[in-house]
């Protein structure tokens, strides 16, 4: 392979997703789009109007010499047969999260990749949401002082979208739609271990899948994180808070509006009751305006392109994947137990030991 030319790259399932990268990959130079196979005939002739080979079947893709590598963008149940028979082809590949539908799927992606000496990387493209990379520069910069609690909330009200990810054996629910990124995200920076889990998944739309969830994981240090999916939710929430002993930040969302609160010492706040519902209070009472100190929410030098150059770079040996697969079958496993402690009504704790 010439290092100096872009990969060549061809696309399983021509779709939104696809659509995404392919925009965002073509600018970018390190990549030629060759090819694409899509069951729905109106994406494949948009992939042969974009200048790609439609390929009548996924077999012909694979069988064609000059694809060096595949992105995996179908429904998630095509997910492991496309990336065992891509790697097979001898194909590097890109998978679109979640990798797969359990850790056994994933473990035989990974042999198969192994085995065929080639690529095998999971776009957990939310490592680089420039609000979650504000929050670990929050947390690291270290005002907030020890942090007790984080919620890390998604609620829109669209519902679920589309047909396949309303379908159990697709793939579909937002655990393994939205909860993938979120848990991903809060393993990835978070380096306490977990001791406990329990999960909720909600049905209130009335699907067959989970239409969002709330999961709170009790890490050591007195760490509690919430983490919440909600698909029906007709106002706007919070993205993150961060509960600090020293301060709180409020990420309101993507574009990073929000601020962070600190108390400001040194002055003695006398703090008065006030009617608060039908009852009276102090602990709630609102603090004087002056006794806080509010900023915004620092923006933070984001390389958005930074999964695909990775990608790239280690297809040409220069890098190790940085999504590494055990990262990823980490979170597999931590939904295989959310989805039982949904299920079972219980806290799970032993088998966060063999995480
Ligand atoms: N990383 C992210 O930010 C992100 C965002 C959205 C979606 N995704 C992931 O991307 C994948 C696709 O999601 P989407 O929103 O683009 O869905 P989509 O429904 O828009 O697109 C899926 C495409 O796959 C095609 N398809 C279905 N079965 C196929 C098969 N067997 N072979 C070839 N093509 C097939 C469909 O016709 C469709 O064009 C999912 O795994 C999803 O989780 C990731």
């Amino acid at each position: 392979m010439n290092s100096s030319k872009p990969l060549k790259m061809s696309i399983l399932g021509y779709g939104g997703m696809a659509g995404y990268h392919f925009s965002r990959l073509s600018k970018l130079g390190l990549v030629k789009f060759v090819g694409a196979f899509d069951t729905d005939e109106k994406r494949m002739q948009a992939a042969a109007k974009d200048g790609m080979t439609a390929y009548p079947s996924a077999e012909a893709l694979f069988a064609d010499p000059q694809t060096e590598a595949v992105l995996i963008a179908t429904p998630n149940d095509w997910h492991r047969p496309y990336a065992v028979a891509a790697a097979n082809a001898g194909k590097h590949v890109i998978c679109e999260k979640p990798v797969a539908l359990s850790c056994e799927e994933l473990d035989e992606m990974t042999a198969a990749a192994i085995k065929n000496k080639v690529v095998l990387e999971v776009h957990q493209n939310r490592r680089w949401d420039a609000d979650y990379i504000a929050v670990q520069n929050i947390i690291n910069g270290g005002k907030l002082g020890k942090i007790y609690r984080i919620d890390s909330h998604v609620c829109g009200a669209n519902g679920i979208p589309g047909g396949w990810r309303k379908l159990p054996e697709q793939g579909g629910g937002m655990m393994l739609d939205w909860g993938v990124h979120l848990l991903d995200q809060i393993f990835d920076f978070i380096k306490e271990k977990p001791l406990s889990l329990y999960c909720k998944y909600s049905h209130a739309l009335g699907f067959d899948v989970d239409d969002g969830f709330d999961a709170q994981i009790g890490f050591e240090n007195d760490l509690t994180v919430n983490v919440r999916v909600d698909t029906n939710t007709f106002t706007p929430m919070p993205r993150w808070i961060i509960y600090g002993r020293d301060g709180t930040a409020v990420i309101n969302d993507w574009d990073l509006n929000g601020k962070i609160i600190l108390p400001v010492y040194g002055k003695e706040v006398e703090i008065v009751g006030i009617k608060a519902g039908n009852g009276f209070t102090k602990t709630m009472a609102y603090r004087p305006h002056d006794s806080v100190s509010e900023s915004d929410i620092p923006a933070p030098s984001v390389d958005g392109d930074a999964f695909y150059k990775n990608f790239v770079a280690a297809v040409r040996g220069k890098e190790k994947p940085i999504v590494s697969n055990e990262s990823v079958r980490k979170i597999l496993r931590i939904m295989e137990l959310c989805a039982i402690s949904s299920k079972e009504n219980k806290v799970i704790k032993d088998e966060l030991k063999n995480l």
